[in-house]
């Protein structure tokens, strides 16, 4: 039973700003190959978290000067019942939510016009749909190229303070979106045969999550090309020797995601090289949730996680010199050219639509433009209630290791001609959620998906 309380959202809302009017359009269906044929229908995440309707066509209004809310919508028609089957009024849905006036569409159009003819603040976030930003257009006059930058920073930077710490009924939606994420990641590693598909495998993952009555958080990676980080060519047949990465996840009903990630040796056994490699992986993903806790930046949490794995690869001779100064200068980044995690929740990068400088970045923590760190989505220091994936990972990119080998690049910390031996390597990573707590963090989800060598041999030779 999930039962966030909209309204209080709401209110909390309205003591972050200061007047005018606040426009949260929800989403409309998006057509496929013609209108009638749309994809599976995606509500925006911020309508969720404030007005909760899952419907598409729908959108929310504050008015901050008078505390009114306004839910708009139109009215499912005769021809809509006879295809579609009867659906709750408008009026219906706005009172469920605690919201008491609600209009079409039409009404909506004469509210926001109005306010934009007497010069009201109109807040809005930034739109990322054409349709969208079509409506926002008309209404507002502003041109579409131009809404994205108009967008209200005051409104951005309030929705992520109330969405970035979840409430104990988001957190126990996540832990539900966690235990299909199981589902999905134990399954894939008992089809993970010699002579498999990959696309048979991801295609059982993605329909574990749609019977759930959802779908998947995002298109699901899997692949034993793991060295490609987010690699969705699903063609290969499975081979003894390689490493099959799974990085998938689902979204409950409600929309709260989760977001695993697995390697396995295909066949069920890893190689002694394999295992060394993994096993430094392991370090630096267990490393990461011993340090993570409220008070604690999650930058910091990145560059601790990064030495564990240069000292594990100067361990096993790909590198060498000094392991602080060989990743302040960004050297292990040719292992591990992204960022340790980021938030999750209603979206799997949670709000990454609002601007990850907002969302993972504050004053006192800046962004980097080194390669790797840059790619770090979240920064900031942590808070009890965060949810934020932990995700290392290594990999061995041919590509980018005969450029950095062609320029000098790091020659006193990478062991070129060692590496050279890894190209046909592939690729790791491993990623868990996790639950920033009042004291440390843990792990999300009621069990714990095989992660240590013993743990995945066993699940896969059971
Ligand atoms: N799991 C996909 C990602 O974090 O980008
Ligand atoms: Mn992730």
């Amino acid at each position: 039973m999930f039962n966030a309380d909209y309204k209080k959202r709401r209110q909390a809302l309205q003591t972050k700003l200061q007047g005018g009017i606040i426009i949260f359009p929800g989403n409309n269906e998006a057509p496929c190959n013609y209108p009638d044929n749309a994809y599976k229908f995606r509500q925006d995440s911020s309508f969720l978290y404030f007005f909760g309707i899952n419907r598409p066509g729908m959108t929310g209004v504050i008015d901050l000067d008078s505390s009114e809310e306004y839910l708009f919508g139109d009215d499912v028609t005769m021809d809509d019942i006879i295809w579609m089957g009867p659906q709750p009024s408008v009026k219906d849905m706005a009172a469920s939510i605690g919201v008491d006036n609600s209009g079409s569409t039409q009404d909506l159009k004469t509210l926001v016009t109005t306010a934009a003819r007497q010069r009201r603040q109109i807040h809005y976030l930034p739109p990322y749909r054409h349709d969208t930003m079509f409506a926002l257009e008309e209404m507002l006059g502003i041109p579409a190229a131009e809404l994205k930058a108009k967008a209200s920073l005051p409104l951005i930077k309030a929705v992520v303070d109330l969405r970035s710490v979840k409430e104990p009924c988001e957190i126990e939606e996540i832990e539900r979106a966690c235990d299909i994420g199981y589902e999905m990641h134990t399954t894939a590693m008992r089809l993970c045969k010699p002579g498999v598909k990959e696309q048979y495998i991801a295609g059982v993952l993605d329909g574990i999550a749609a019977s759930y009555g959802s779908m998947t958080s995002f298109a699901t990676i899997l692949s034993q090309n793991g060295e490609t980080l987010h690699n969705h060519y699903h063609g290969n047949i499975l081979q003894t020797g390689k490493l099959m990465l799974t990085d998938a996840g689902a979204e409950t009903v409600n929309n709260y995601c989760s977001d695993f990630t697995r390697t396995v040796p295909v066949g069920g056994r890893f190689t002694s090289r394999q295992k060394d490699v993994y096993n430094i992986v392991v370090a630096c993903h267990d490393h990461a949730i011993d340090f993570a806790r409220p008070g604690q930046t999650w930058k910091e949490v990145h560059i601790n996680v990064c030495k564990v794995l240069a000292q594990g690869l100067k361990d096993l001779g790909l590198m060498k010199g000094n392991v602080d100064d060989a990743v302040a200068a960004g050297a292990h980044a040719l292992f591990m050219p992204h960022g340790l995690g980021h938030m999750m929740g209603l979206d799997v990068h949670d709000m990454e639509g609002l601007g990850q400088v907002y969302v993972g970045y504050d004053e006192e923590t800046r962004p980097s433009e080194q390669f790797g760190l840059a790619s770090l989505r979240m920064g900031r220091r942590l808070q009890e209630g965060f949810v934020i994936t932990d995700e290392p990972g290594c990999y061995f990119i041919p590509a980018l290791i005969d450029k950095w080998r062609a320029e000098n690049k790091f020659t006193d910390f990478l062991n070129y001609d060692i590496i050279d031996t890894y190209k046909d390597f592939g690729g790791i990573r491993l990623e868990d959620d996790v639950l920033i707590t009042a004291t440390g963090s843990r792990f999300l989800g009621k069990k714990h998906i095989p992660l240590t060598v013993e743990e995945v041999e066993n699940i896969m030779n059971e």
